[in-house]
């Protein structure tokens, strides 16, 4: 009964909207005093998502059985959820996750959703949602090097090939934790599983739950230990200084995360990523 007075308010506001036109300037009946809400996004009525679709059960290419290629994940579905709320389009822009650091750094999207960890260097460029996800770091091998690791001290040795996708946390870790080895940067994440598989890598950084994932997928990948690591759980990082579109945001996401439907999107998401896939992005 609630989900279905959510959907009517929802459709109201909705049409509402769609007879002012779509303006950037979104006023949101909350309650009977009918609080209003303004920000902008960087495209009238719409909301900009920069993400970064090789991160399985977070955002990837979900193929139907059409055989068409499909945004899935939960990073994606809970952008969609948020765009409802706050009564706009959604469009997504997908690109490598240095890419969505820099855009949203650059505020030509309005926000980014890539399993972003919260790290505080970035807090320089963009602002942080409140977190929505606590997702681990693991340090990660194939079958056939497996007996090379027993814990995180064994991944720092001279001669080790460790992968880590370009400008994530991972890549700190792997020069923090794997100072010794030599560090391979790879533009996406899926890059870093095939050159695994390949025995081009040794051992990788990876964001735990990422792993678990791929390792569905490639039943010949090893998760060798977690790695700790400060800034632990996922936000949304949103350009600086949009502190109202920030506000709705995390009012969105909140409301999302307490009714329960984001686990939801986290157990559709999990089920979907053990289907068929893309490896990467699509070019
Ligand atoms: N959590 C890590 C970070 O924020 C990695 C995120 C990578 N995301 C992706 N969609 N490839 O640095």
């Amino acid at each position: 009964m609630k989900k279905i007075l959510t959907i009517a308010l929802c459709l109201m506001l909705a049409l509402s909207l769609a007879a002012c036109g779509g303006n950037t300037v979104v006023e949101e009946a909350t309650d009977a005093t009918e609080a209003t809400a303004t920000y902008k996004t960087v495209t009238d009525g719409v909301l900009t998502v920069a993400t970064s679709p090789d991160y399985a059960p977070y955002e990837f290419y979900a193929i139907d059985e059409n055989g068409n290629a499909n945004l899935a994940g939960f990073d994606i579905e809970l952008a969609k959820y948020i765009a409802n709320e706050l009564g706009l389009e959604v469009e997504f822009v997908p690109m490598d996750f240095d890419g969505v650091l820099m855009e949203v750094g650059l505020g030509t999207v309005d926000m980014g959703v890539a399993g972003l960890s919260p790290d505080p260097e970035r807090e320089k460029t963009m602002d942080f949602s409140v977190t929505y996800y606590e997702g681990g770091q693991a340090f990660i091998t194939t079958k056939a090097n497996a007996d090379k690791f027993t814990d995180l001290a064994s991944a720092n040795q001279a001669g080790l090939q460790i992968g880590a996708q370009i400008g994530t946390i991972q890549e700190d870790l792997a020069k923090q934790f794997s100072a010794d080895a030599d560090l391979v940067s790879l533009p996406k994440a899926t890059d870093i599983i095939a050159e695994l598989i390949g025995g081009k890598l040794d051992g990788a950084y990876i964001e735990w739950d990422v792993a678990e994932s791929y390792q569905k997928n490639y039943p010949d990948l090893v998760l060798v230990c977690e790695v700790p690591y400060e800034a632990e759980g996922n936000v949304i990082g949103v350009p600086k200084g949009n502190e109202e579109l920030l506000a709705a945001i995390n009012a969105a996401l909140t409301k999302c995360v307490e009714e329960g439907t984001f686990a939801d999107f986290v157990a559709q998401a999990q089920t979907l990523a053990e289907g068929e896939i893309v490896e990467g992005l699509l070019e």
